[in-house]
Parts: structure tokens; sequence; C-alpha cells
């Protein structure tokens, strides 16, 4: 049986930090060493000063105040990490490519192989490899051959367990997961793994699978929550026109315990690096082994998606009476969710870019974005030069005096923040009529319209 001195994980971002965090907080015998070839990333896990860390997720500093520099470190030095490691999660990003064949929607695999290839060429003795990234169901097989090709002698275990945390509340899923999944051929592995967590999980909810049904959970689980979403994003635009209301409808519905109430609240649309990007994955997957109906059915929850954004800049531009050239729409939140400064594939962006193109202006006010990310994610988006994004977005400090000389506000995300703004002074700030577009149903309308705000929300 395998006993887990040291474990080493690659890549130190949403994933692996939070995760190693909890992990070495609950493993106090485990020297668990988070590495990354980011520099600038491994300094902010290091500082003193724990506001820097380089994710914000609520609880993470007082885990790694506790465990850092106790049994928990981070570092630039892979190769000594991999050399000392018995086991090695791999949690490197999995982008969708941009380039090549399944261009747009296959995951790049790259910075895996990358990984796989680095470990086989440190490693001097055994060591398990979990797959902790969220892969294409049959990675393990390329991981394995990678491994396994070395000629050093050295035996490997791959392992997949995947990470169904949602950021903004990923200490409390760590904490308390509603189950844990290892897929794995080799029982000794599993159970190492298995004895990891079960410090802090109860055994029954720490499941075991084959490899292939574990990788391929963790792209059907997103796939199943984004579904939920534009489901009840697409029943929103038929209670637009049909004046029923779709958080009555979501209450009602929900309250039906075959359907549950979560993951049925109407939006301007599903953000994150996960929901697009797995679906993306499995459409790919399916139509490489000519599977086009599955593929077509799964693709519908994308499209969906971008319907769902788009028409909730369209009908910022219709409400404006058609035009929002040189008009200031100030953006609240700019976070795909609240309670995380991750931007990636945020309604936000994409609600901007078709804004940018009628020629408005923004003025973006989100709690833990810093401007250079909101800049960042206009210009990887290649839509238009970096220039004429700083010219044309404004990003702001202050809520309320954001306001000023607006013609309409625009909530992108939930936080909570926004629901106790002084709305009054906001008003007096912007131009008559002044509108709201509520993205994500969170403004009490009534206090709202007695202000005197003209108030669109999502789905009434
Ligand atoms: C994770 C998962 O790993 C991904 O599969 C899942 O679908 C989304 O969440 P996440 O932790 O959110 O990714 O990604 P990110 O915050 O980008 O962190 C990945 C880190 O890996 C980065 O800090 C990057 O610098 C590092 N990295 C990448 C390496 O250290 N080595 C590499 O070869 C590539
Ligand atoms: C998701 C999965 O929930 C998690 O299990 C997996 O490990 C990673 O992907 P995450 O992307 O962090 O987590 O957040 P999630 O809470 O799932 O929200 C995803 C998006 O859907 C957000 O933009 C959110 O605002 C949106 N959403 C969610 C809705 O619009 N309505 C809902 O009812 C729920």
């Amino acid at each position: 049986m395998h006993t887990i001195k040291n474990i080493t994980c690659i890549g130190a971002g949403y994933v692996g930090g939070p995760t190693m965090s909890v992990i070495a907080q609950k493993n106090p015998d485990i020297k668990v060493t988070v590495v990354d070839l980011n520099k600038t990333r491994i300094d902010a896990w290091n500082s003193d000063d724990l506001s820097l860390l380089p994710i914000y997720e609520p609880g993470l500093d007082s885990v790694v105040k506790e465990a850092r520099n106790r049994n928990l470190f981070f570092s630039t030095d892979v190769d000594k990490a991999i050399d000392e490691a018995d086991m090695i999660f791999i949690s490197v990003n999995t982008p969708t490519k941009t380039y090549g064949k399944g261009k747009g929607q296959a995951a790049d695999l790259k910075y895996i192989e990358l990984c796989a290839r680095q470990i086989a060429r440190v490693a001097k003795n055994d060591k398990i490899v979990v797959e902790k990234s969220t892969l294409p169901v049959r990675t393990a097989d390329a991981i394995k051959s990678i491994l396994n090709n070395t000629g050093n002698g050295v035996n490997f275990h791959i392992l997949s367990n995947p990470e169904f945390l949602a950021e903004g509340t990923a200490m409390a899923d760590l904490e308390n997961p509603d189950r844990v999944l290892i897929g794995g051929e080799n029982e000794d592995a599993i159970q190492a793994l298995v004895n990891v967590y079960a410090k802090w999980v109860p055994k029954a909810k720490i499941i075991t699978t084959n490899l292939w049904s574990s990788e391929l959970s963790k792209l059907v689980a997103n796939a199943f929550l984004a579904q939920r979403v534009s489901s009840i994003n697409s029943i929103s635009e038929l209670c637009e026109v049909t004046g029923a209301n779709v958080d009555e409808v979501a209450n009602a519905i929900g309250m039906d315990s075959r359907i549950g109430s979560k993951f049925l609240k109407a939006s301007v649309g599903f953000g994150g690096s996960c929901f697009q990007k797995d679906i993306l994955n499995l459409v790919y997957i399916a139509r490489s082994y000519n599977l086009n109906e599955v593929a077509d059915y799964w693709q519908q929850v994308i499209s969906m998606n971008d319907h769902q954004k788009q028409r909730f800049s369209s009908n910022i531009i219709k409400t404006l009476y058609n035009t929002v050239n040189g008009k200031n729409i100030v953006f609240y939140g700019w976070a795909f969710k609240k309670d995380t400064n991750d931007t990636r594939e945020s309604a936000a962006i994409y609600v901007a870019d078709h804004l940018l193109d009628e020629e408005a202006n923004i003025i973006v006010y989100d709690p833990k974005v810093s401007a250079e990310q909101v800049y960042s994610d206009l210009d990887y988006l290649g839509t238009r030069g970096p220039e004429e994004n700083r010219r044309f977005v404004t990003v702001v400090n202050n809520p309320v005096a954001a306001s000023k000389g607006a013609h309409a506000i625009a909530v992108l995300t939930e936080w909570d923040e926004f629901k106790s703004l002084d709305w009054k002074s906001i008003y007096a700030n912007m131009f008559k009529p002044a509108f709201i577009f509520d993205g994500r149903n969170v403004l009490d309308k009534n206090s709202i319209v007695e202000i005197g705000f003209s108030y669109k929300s999502i789905g009434k």
C-alpha cells in the first residue's frame, strides 16, 4: 500500500491553489508543494499580505495562513517538486484550441503533455499521477503512453480526480463536497488517494470508478448544469412575451423535488472557465465518434447561451432609441459571477463587445476585477485594437461616481453590494429617462421604480 508523504501539484490556479490548500490543511503529515511556471503568480501565493493572493476566494486566506510554510509550499522549482513527490496532481489549464484541428472546440492538451513529459524526464521512483484538470475522456491513455515509454524503469499509476468546486464557494465546496470522484485502474493507487480525502470527507461520499467514467463524469456534470441555465434562459424569453415571470416559474418548477431548485436562475448568460469549454469538448468528442445527434443536442446549450448574451445587449440598444453611439453605459460587475475576481468567458465581455460595435462608451465598476484585467479580456477578443478599447472603456472604483452623466446602467454580475448602493444619488447623476438593465434580477424592482428609474430585468 502506498503511503503518501509528499504531494506536488503542477498549476497554481483557481483549482490547484484552493484544492491543495485544503488538502494541506487537513493532512498536516503530508508535505504539499504547489508549483507553477508563472513566477509572479507564485510570488503572490507567497505574499505576506494575504490580500495579495493571486485569486480571490472567500475563506481562502485563512486556510493559506494556517498551512503555508507548515506543510504547504508554493514554488517555481518544478523539477525538484516532481522529484520529491509520491503523488503528482496535474492542474494546469486546458483551454479550448485556438488553432488547427478542433479549433474552437477541442481542449488544447499541450500543457498536459508538457507536464507528462517533464514528469517522465525527472522521475526516479514510482509515482501516482492524478489528473485534476478537466480533460477529454481517454486522455489518461495519452498520459500513460508518455510516462510508460521513458525506459527508466519507473512505474506510474494514473488516476482521474476531477474537481467539482465552484468559484466563489470553493472553500465550502472543498470542505464539504457532495462527492469526491476517483477513477483509476490500480486499487492501491486509488486507496492512497482515498486516504488523503478520507481525512475530512466521509467515506460514503468518496466514490471510485474506472478512469473513463471519471473523466467523462466531469464533462457531463458541467454540461448538465449549463443545460439547466440555458433551459431557464430560453424560458425567460418566452416569459417576456407572455407576461409570465421567470422567477415565479423557476420557483414553481424547482419545488418539484424531481427537478430541484438549483441552477434555475435566469441571467444574462453563463460564463466561467468551464461550462462552455467542457460542452464544446463534449460536442467535439461526440462528433469524433460520428454521434452527430448527440453533438447537435449539446451544441444547442451553447447556442442558447450566445443568444441570451446577444439578446441582452440588443435590448439595451433597442430601448435606448436604437442608438448607443456616444452614450455612457455603466456596467456594474465584470466577473462571471459574484465573489470571484475571475472573468473568463464572462457575459460582460460579450455584452461590452456588442455595445462597443455600436460605439457606446462603457464605464466598468467591479469590486474585485482590475482595470488591467478588463482591458486584457477585450484585447483578447481581438475585435478592435488596444487603443480603441482604452478610449471607449473606462474602469472606475466608485460605483456612484461612475453613474455621472450615464444614460443606462447594466448589472452584469450579482455582487451583493449592488442591492444596497445609493440608488437615489445614482438616479440624480444620470440622464433621464434613467434606464437600468438588470442582467441578474438582483435589484428590488419596486424601490428602484419608485425612485424614478425605468427598470428592465430578465424574463419579466
Ligand atoms: C482549472 C483546470 O485545471 C481546468 O482543466 C479546468 O477546466 C478549469 O480549472 P484553473 O486552475 O482555473 O484551471 O486554471 P488557471 O487559473 O489558468 O491555472 C493554471 C495554472 O497552471 C496557471 O497558473 C499556469 O501558469 C500553470 N501552468 C500552465 C504551469 O504551471 N505549467 C504549464 O505547463 C501550464
Ligand atoms: C462550475 C461548476 O459548478 C463546478 O462544479 C465545476 O467544477 C466548475 O464549473 P463555476 O463555473 O465556478 O463552477 O460556477 P457556477 O456556479 O457553476 O456558475 C457558472 C455560470 O453559470 C456563472 O456565470 C453563473 O452566473 C451562471 N449561473 C449559474 C446562472 O446564470 N444561473 C444559475 O442558476 C446558476
